[in-house]
This record gives C-alpha cells, structure tokens and sequence, in this order.
C-alpha cells in the first residue's frame, strides 16, 4: 500500500505526517506492507530539510523528521493509492492536477480525525511554537485511525 502526504511547502505538515505515519507502521511490524512519502503542491522549499521548528516539536515525540522537501508531480497519482492533503487547499489544487481517473485517491487527513472542529490541518508556518504541538496532536490522532483503517 502507497500512501502520499501532501501539504503547500512540504516542510511542516505533510513531513509531520509521512513521520508519524512510518513509527506508527513500524512499530506495529507492518514495515514491509507500506511505502510512504509526502510532496508539496507548491516548490519553493525542494531539496530542503523539514522546518528545524516542526523537527525540534516532533523529536521531543520521538519522530526523526529527516525527509527532503519535492513538489507533486503526475506519476505520484499514478504510483500512489491513498494521496493524503493536510488541508482543503491542498486538496482542491490535487483535484485539479489530478487526471480523472485517479481523483478518488484523493482525502483529507482530518477525515480520520476522531476530535475534527475543522478540515484543516492548520499551516505553522507563520505563527508561534504552539502551531507545531497543534500540527503534532492532530497528525498523531489521525494517523492512528488511518493506519487501523488501512490495516
Ligand atoms: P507546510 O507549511 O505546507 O506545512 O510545509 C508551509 C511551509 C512554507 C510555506 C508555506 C507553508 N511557505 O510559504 O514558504
């Protein structure tokens, strides 16, 4: 199973995710049953390392956020089964760059939140420390019920 997490820049949620996602797959001993990774819709941040912000949150967890930031492009609607968007923004740019026939692989991440108020996962980026632990508890909750779904 190919699951792809996908945010705006790729260097906070959506490596959040493709993070959480793997620990929670590897510590179940499903390892070998899944191939993860996350994209950006936009590209201004390839070739970078996750936000040291959203690394410092996530390795206080204990998640190694060590991904390195590349764009979507069209064979990840190919190769992937489940394409994951971080927010309804995400979601609506996949849609439209997505050939038809592949548009169903397309969620929000939320859609597995038990604790959902809101579609988004809301952007860090711009704001203060509390965004990332935000970021964290939202993924963290999700992914537990994605991973208890898909397995
Ligand atoms: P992300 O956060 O989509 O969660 O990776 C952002 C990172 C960078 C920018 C926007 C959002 N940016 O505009 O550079």
């Amino acid at each position: 199973m190919k699951i792809l997490f996908v945010c705006l820049g790729n260097i906070c949620r959506s490596p959040t995710a493709e993070g959480v996602f793997r620990k929670l797959v590897h510590d179940s001993g499903l390892r070998d049953r899944f191939v993860i990774d996350s994209a950006g819709t936009g590209g201004w941040h390839c070739g970078d390392l996750p936000d040291k912000r959203m690394r410092a949150a996530a390795k206080r967890r204990g998640y190694e956020l060590d991904s390195i930031a590349r764009q979507v492009d069209l064979t990840d609607f190919e190769k992937f089964d489940h394409i994951i968007a971080m927010d309804e923004s995400n979601f609506e740019d996949l849609v439209a760059l997505a050939p038809p026939q592949h548009r169903s692989k397309i969620a929000l991440l939320r859609d597995w939140d038990d604790a959902r108020d809101d579609p988004d996962v809301p952007d860090p980026y711009y704001g203060g420390p509390e965004g990332f632990e935000t970021v964290l508890d939202i993924v963290e909750r999700s992914c537990r019920r994605l991973l208890e779904q898909l397995a």
